[in-house]
């Protein structure tokens, strides 16, 4: 019932020949391989190319982030329905970058998630704790504050389109990865909380997307996870057989 998705998120990475190649890659596999979506969050200065590299194809395309006005003073930032204007499907919102290198507070990315329904956009709102709140075993009453306050003043049928990325900082860009169970564990809450938030169908509906250096080796055993329904990945999105391989082990782990 819950298609798979695994989206890259290319960060500030490739430049304009590099970003299109990768796109034309991931147009190809999503041809492939119907049964997962895949999708591709370039920088956005490249967003213009992916997406024209993308058109006529199921390949779907997100931004890395917005601001919350949608428009005005606001120098370097990029609004919400300029992304809808290029065509994007989806924003990246509250990514563990924006929330620790950037300082983007809760009530922000709160403010952030409302302003893309405005315009059309799905959300990918990223959650997930530092070491330092795992070891003190504090993951759900962090992950549970980063949902609650996303999903605040949604409606049911917003909170449905909304696309979770569970990514524990200490897995992102380390090469170091939750194990299936340790993210599972952490999956099967968030759909609790969901069910508490909403009703048990709302729970069931939503994508949880586990991120943190999923790679070819790992995606399979991450995939086969009963609430892991694909994943967000950083840097082995950048190699178009890696990103592929990880397509098809999602394929594999949810195919019949
Ligand atoms: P990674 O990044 O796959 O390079 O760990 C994931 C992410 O930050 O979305």
């Amino acid at each position: 019932m819950r298609k798979p998705f695994i989206c890259g998120n290319w960060k500030m990475n490739t430049n304009r020949a590099e970003a299109v190649a990768l796109a034309e890659a991931a147009a190809a596999t999503a041809a492939d391989v119907p049964a997962v979506e895949v999708g591709a969050c370039p920088p956005a200065c490249y967003l213009e190319a992916v997406l024209a590299a993308a058109q006529g194809t199921p390949l779907v395309v997100g931004g890395q982030n917005m601001y919350v006005e949608p428009k005005g003073a606001f120098t370097g930032e990029i609004a919400g329905p300029m992304l809808a204007d290029l065509g994007c499907t989806y924003v990246i919102l509250g990514h563990s970058e924006r929330r620790h290198v950037f300082g983007e507070p809760d009530d922000l990315i709160s403010k952030k998630v409302k302003a893309a329904f405005e315009v059309g956009l799905k959300p990918i709102l990223c959650v997930g704790e530092l070491i330092d709140q795992r070891r003190a075993g504090e993951t759900e009453s962090v992950v549970r504050r980063h949902v609650t306050t996303g999903f605040e003043g949604l409606t049911t049928q917003q909170a449905a389109d909304v696309v979770i990325a569970y990514e524990p900082v200490w897995a992102i860009g380390t090469g170091e990865t939750a194990t299936p169970d340790q993210a599972q564990e952490v999956h099967a809450f968030l759909r609790r909380l969901l069910a508490d938030l909403y009703d048990a169908r709302l729970a069931r509906a939503v994508r949880i997307q586990y991120g943190g250096s999923v790679k070819p080796e790992n995606a399979r055993d991450l995939m086969a996870q009963a609430d892991i329904d694909g994943a967000l990945v950083g840097g082995a999105s950048l190699k178009a057989d890696s990103f592929a391989a990880i397509i098809s082990g999602a394929a594999q782990a949810k195919g019949p």
